[in-house]
């Protein structure tokens, strides 16, 4: 995790790289630091806590005064968090700020130990430094290069070298790294929207490519240190979607960014009112052949991949597993030539992700990324791609990368359905008419029930623990709903399917505890409401997420509280069921003082195993 930024240009680069960083605190928000040349030397300034506590800093005590320089929000791996675990670290004539696990650096250290360098920090990432300076011989690329020889594990490298003081270099290898160049100025960056301020014209640097950043521009070298030409890239995005548009919190603006990023991500993808994938290299006649599909992802992306596995089940007649990349990974699963492996991931960049790519690949299988961030790892090996069109999502806590990962999972079991014959054009262009209409049903959603979410969520504050409940693709919502509400509230919570609970769970239930359930597919709701009966007989307070249907239906007091949701085809109901999830556990993380956009032991991008 953690994000790094560099600057070499004719601003205050202590100025630019505090806001780039701004821009990363999604990575990592334990520490912060920057190392700026000044007259010849450089100089470190670092501190454990937010990028507010650096910034204090920085104006209480001393702030470096100079044009060239490097910075660093840290996510902790090796080391706790503490002023002297927190990057820019140093070797004598090198100073390196880097995101990323260094696999053999207990190794490093010893071999370094033994030649009589010590250490002051815990990290891996001090090993690197003093490892640059172990080799130094006065020519940075070539130094760099025999480093990255001995180097095991992922890393993006900021790198200043004391004798070169007009330039900064970088590499990487897993650990994603951008270069920004405006006039005169150029950037280093783990991710575009800490450039956006000051360009939009970037290069993705590629695994074990140098490069160095000057005023005069940036020059890249392979492995072997052959230059090399890249293509400018140009984002798309702007800097207004990177910021909060004045909401209080980077959540509850994406929460309401939702029915645009569903229309963005569908709208291109449909043709003559049928999904048309061709763009993402997907057609009728390459589903044809695949006997099964497995779904690898984690987190929110995983339950993504659940609603996915009703939908494509109930429509297209092909089995789908879902898995779990971390457990995928390493369990000989049975994927070959056959199967088609589909990784939903909002970064790109999650190890376990990213090695299950590599390991269905291996395998034979042909494999589907459905990935937001553009130009990422997992989006680059895939063989076929849909890009979710969410834009940058900055809180930790996943909401409008869910809807499109759903959004896309529904075009694609369309597109599937077709391609095996199981359902027939006609009904596709009903079933695609009503996945339209799902932005305004979104907001309007958003709407109506956001005071209710409010006000529900004070009746939660003080839970010490809640069960969220559903069947079928409710109970896959369910899932979702429960890792949102504890993520940013910290208030244990879990999902059951509702049939389930009778099993040992329901033990759990004693007087007032919350249980949330959903309840939206018409053919499983009676089994449902007598789930839920079940367990307000024992004492538990009822949150009911419904269909208006559903809701109208219902015996007074089956209920505490209610959330009506308009009805619409049901297979899509997610898409709006799940709003009310988001808004509610956003709600009761700010009643409980919580900061949602930064949760604690989280980080937005896990690229560590
Ligand atoms: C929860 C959340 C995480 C991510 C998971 C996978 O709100 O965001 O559970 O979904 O870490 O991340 P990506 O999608 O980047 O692979």
């Amino acid at each position: 995790m953690c994000g790094i930024v560099g600057y070499v240009g004719s601003k205050d680069c202590s100025d630019v790289l505090v806001n780039a960083l701004s821009k990363l605190e999604y990575r990592g928000y334990d520490s912060a630091g920057i190392a700026v040349f000044e007259n010849g030397d450089i100089k470190t300034v670092k501190t454990q806590g937010k990028l507010k506590d650096l910034e204090d800093k920085l104006a209480a005590e001393y702030k470096p005064q100079g044009h060239i320089g490097i910075g660093h929000t840290r996510w902790a791996t090796h080391g706790e968090p503490s002023d002297v675990n927190s990057h820019p670290h140093s070797g004598a004539r090198v100073t390196i700020v880097h995101n990323g696990i260094i696999e053999n650096y207990l190794e490093l250290k010893e071999f370094l130990t033994a030649r009589g360098r010590s250490f002051l920090s815990e990290t891996d990432t001090e090993v690197v430094a003093q490892l640059l300076d172990y080799e130094y011989n006065g020519n940075p690329l070539e130094t760099i290069q025999k480093v990255m020889q001995q180097l095991k594990g992922s890393f993006a490298l900021g790198i200043m070298f004391r004798d070169f003081t007009d330039r900064i270099f970088a590499t990487r290898r897993e650990s994603p790294l951008i270069v920004g160049v405006a006039e005169n100025e150029c950037f280093i960056a783990s991710d575009v929207p800490a450039i956006l301020r000051y360009t939009r014209d970037y290069y993705l640097l590629e695994h074990d490519e140098i490069a160095t950043l000057t005023t005069e521009g940036v020059s890249f070298v392979d492995k072997h240190l052959r230059p090399i030409t890249k293509e400018l890239k140009t984002a798309d995005w702007d800097m207004e979607a990177a910021e909060k548009g004045g909401y209080a919190h980077f959540m509850i603006k994406e929460i309401n960014e939702q029915p645009e990023a569903i229309r963005t991500t569908i709208m291109p993808r449909i043709r003559d009112g049928l999904p048309c994938l061709e763009e993402c290299g997907i057609t009728v006649e390459s589903l044809k052949r695949f006997r099964s599909i497995t779904i690898v992802a984690c987190g929110t992306a995983m339950h993504a991949g659940m609603v996915g596995k009703y939908v494509i089940e109930d429509l297209a007649r092909v089995p789908v597993v879902v898995d779990i990349a971390s457990e995928f990974r390493y369990r000989n699963p049975i994927v070959g030539k056959d199967d088609l492996v589909v990784i939903i991931s909002q970064s790109g960049e999650t190890a376990d992700s990213l090695a299950a790519l590599r390991l269905a690949k291996q395998k034979g299988a042909t494999t589907l990324a459905i990935v937001n961030a553009k130009g990422s790892s997992i989006a680059r090996e895939a063989d076929m791609l849909i890009y979710t069109l969410a834009g940058p999502e900055i809180a930790v806590a996943s909401t409008k990368a869910y809807i499109t990962q759903l959004s896309v999972m529904y075009l694609f079991a369309f597109e599937l359905a077709l391609a095996k014959g199981t359902v027939s054009a006609a009904e596709c262009k009903r079933l695609i008419a009503a996945l339209i209409k799902m932005p305004d049903a979104v907001a309007h959603v958003i709407e109506n029930c956001e005071e209710k979410c409010k006000f529900i969520a004070t009746k939660l504050v003080n839970a010490d623990s809640l069960l969220y409940i559903g069947r079928g693709l409710d109970y896959a919502l369910s899932m979702e709903g429960s890792l949102k509400l504890k993520e940013v509230s910290y208030i244990h919570s879990e999902s059951y399917a509702a049939g389930e609970l009778k099993h040992g769970t329901i033990s759990l239930i004693e007087e007032g505890m919350p249980v949330i359930s959903v309840a939206t597919q018409t053919d499983v709701i009676p089994k449902t409401i007598s789930n839920i009966v079940e367990v307000k007989s024992r004492g538990a307070k009822i949150i009911l997420v419904c269909t208006d249907a559903c809701a109208r239906g219902l015996k007074d007091g089956v209920a505490d509280y209610v959330v009506e949701i308009p009805h619409s085809e049901e297979l899509l109901m997610p898409i709006t069921a799940v709003v009310p999830l988001q808004i509610l556990a956003y709600y009761t993380a700010i009643n409980r003082g919580n900061d949602p956009d930064k949760p604690r032991n989280l980080a937005k991008s896990v690229t560590v195993e």
